[in-house]
């Protein structure tokens, strides 16, 4: 398939919805570039571990995220690589640790802002998928179609917990649900950019389908604006 009309395409949603696989998949398809912006506000949380700021204190999670270089580029397999003043640490990204911690450090306003320039120079040339949870309703407001993927929450803890199975740190189910529970009330209800659906977004509720229906679904919807 190949799409000469939109150039940027909006994927918005809470945690695990699966928006990074499907967003992955139909970058693909069409031919775009793909970035998961998720990546970004994990890299400032590693940062901000890793300089042992005080996740209390806002100005002390600033001063760790603002003194690096946060880079996202795509691997080869056109997943978001993260480099951190030029070293790769996405493997670091999906850990425990910074899954508790991210909501806070992307509810903080100026994160926000540094994050979302950086993605709107991602998308200066076109031909992008981005995912996250503002992408519609603040960095891409011309993006088209706009896409909220959205899915129950015990659907969505189940997937997240199938994922980290195999890592030597893994969480039992109940613990994913309550951590995912707090963020998606933190994201949803924080004052800078929170999530919700754009006005103009097309809502796809995921619980009963497959990855290949949800990006047979996206495709259709792309071609609906292009055609
Ligand atoms: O999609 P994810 O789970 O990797 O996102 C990690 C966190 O970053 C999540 O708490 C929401 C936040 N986020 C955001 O606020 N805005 C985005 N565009 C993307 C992610």
């Amino acid at each position: 398939m190949h799409n000469n009309g939109a150039t940027a395409i909006a994927i918005d949603g809470p945690a695990a919805a699966g928006k990074t696989v499907v967003g992955n998949k139909l970058a693909k398809k069409i031919g775009y570039r793909f970035l998961d912006t998720g990546m970004m506000y994990r890299a400032a949380t590693v940062v901000a571990l890793d300089a042992q700021a005080d996740f209390n204190d806002i100005d002390s999670l600033l001063d760790a995220v603002e003194q690096f270089e946060i880079e996202a580029r795509s691997g080869a397999n056109g997943e978001t690589l993260i480099l951190i003043n030029g070293k790769d640490i996405t493997s670091s990204l999906r850990s425990h640790d910074v899954d508790s911690q991210v909501s806070a450090v992307a509810a903080i306003a100026r994160v926000r802002e540094i994050m979302v320039a950086a993605q709107r120079k991602l998308a200066a040339d076109g031909g992008i998928v981005m995912v996250g949870r503002d992408i519609g309703t603040v960095v891409l407001q011309d993006a088209r179609p706009k896409i909220y993927l959205t899915a129950n929450l015990e659907t969505r803890a189940k997937r997240r917990f199938l994922e980290m199975k195999d890592l030597p740190e893994h969480p039992p189910l109940e613990e994913i649900l309550t951590a995912m529970r707090m963020r998606d009330k933190i994201d949803s209800s924080r004052e800078a950019s929170p999530l919700r659906p754009a006005y103009d977004a097309v809502i796809v509720e995921t619980d009963n389908m497959t990855v290949e229906e949800v990006v047979h679904r996206l495709c259709e919807l792309v071609n609906g604006v292009t055609s």
